[in-house]
């Protein structure tokens, strides 16, 4: 008892540790609101995977990583890389990242770049990474577009999908549907066991084969007589004298009948 006790404690104590270390804590929001935080945790699935895109002209690459550092620039959430120097430029930090939450997507950004040169009023670069779901497994990452031909509020655009943010389908089983495929099963079992042992060990033969067919058919009389009882207003052996000469029958033919059924017993 207390060995398996000391033996599952780690493992406990492992398995809560990693629940309580989102990896995507490492991101820090400019506004620590739990909305943000909230959708922030639902890109969990995606750290530890680098992202990467050719730019429109095709002289850039973009390399992007949720919550880790993207081409092992420190802090940089997304990085453009000059295809022929290698140099890598900041587009955004996560370290200043905001995460907007919608029904089937999360807007990501990353600011806090490097500065723009000579357009946009060398503020700083910022990212936007459009997360939507999606159900195909490969996790598609484009540039959609390089915003940079304004004063200020310049940005970089860019998709991804996948289904990490994809809303949670509910069962459609109700539990009444489930309990009926349950009693559906175990007469299914009932059956065919049943079946296989009236073949196999008693050795019946025809309609015998069915499981407890004395019961069953005994059941089945009982309650068509039950039926018969409740359900109908004018029971045949109830009927009249009266009426038996204006029924279907021909008057002669049911006494006969009726002395037929009593002999034997
Ligand atoms: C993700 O990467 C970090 C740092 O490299 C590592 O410590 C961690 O174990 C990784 N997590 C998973 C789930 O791969
Ligand atoms: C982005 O991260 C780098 C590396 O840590 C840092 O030097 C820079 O100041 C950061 N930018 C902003 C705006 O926080």
């Amino acid at each position: 008892m207390l060995l398996s006790l000391r033996t599952i404690a780690p493992l406990f104590v492992l398995l809560t540790g990693v629940q309580a270390a989102f990896i995507t804590d490492n991101c820090k929001l400019i506004s620590d609101s739990e909305s943000e935080k909230n959708a922030l945790h639902l890109l969990e699935p995606l750290t530890n995977q680098t992202f990467t895109t050719e730019g429109k002209e095709q002289d850039y690459s973009y390399i992007f990583q949720v919550c880790g550092d993207a081409g092992g620039l420190k802090d940089a959430g997304l990085v453009q890389k000059e295809k022929k120097g290698e140099k890598l430029v900041r587009i955004g930090n996560y370290t200043k990242t905001r995460a907007i939450r919608g029904s089937d997507w999360v807007l990501l950004f990353y600011e806090g770049g490097e500065n723009y040169d000579t357009h946009c009023s060398k503020e700083p670069r910022r990212a936007m990474i459009m997360i939507s779901c999606s159900t195909s497994t490969k996790n598609d990452f484009t540039v959609v577009l390089e915003d940079n031909q304004k004063q200020q509020g310049c940005y970089y655009l860019f998709e991804l999908d996948s289904s990490a943010v994809c809303p949670l389908i509910p069962s459609k089983l109700s539990a009444g549907s489930i309990f009926l495929i349950i009693v559906l099963c175990c007469l299914a079992v009932y059956i065919t066991g049943g079946f296989l042992y009236q073949r196999l060990l008693v050795g019946a033969k025809g309609v015998e084969q069915f499981p407890n067919y004395a019961f069953w058919s005994e059941f089945g009389n009982l309650t068509a007589d039950g039926c018969d009882f409740v359900c109908r207003s004018r029971g045949n052996r109830e009927e009249p004298p009266t009426y038996r000469g204006v029924g279907t029958d021909p008057l002669g033919e049911e006494p006969e009948e009726r002395d037929d059924h009593l002999l034997p017993m």
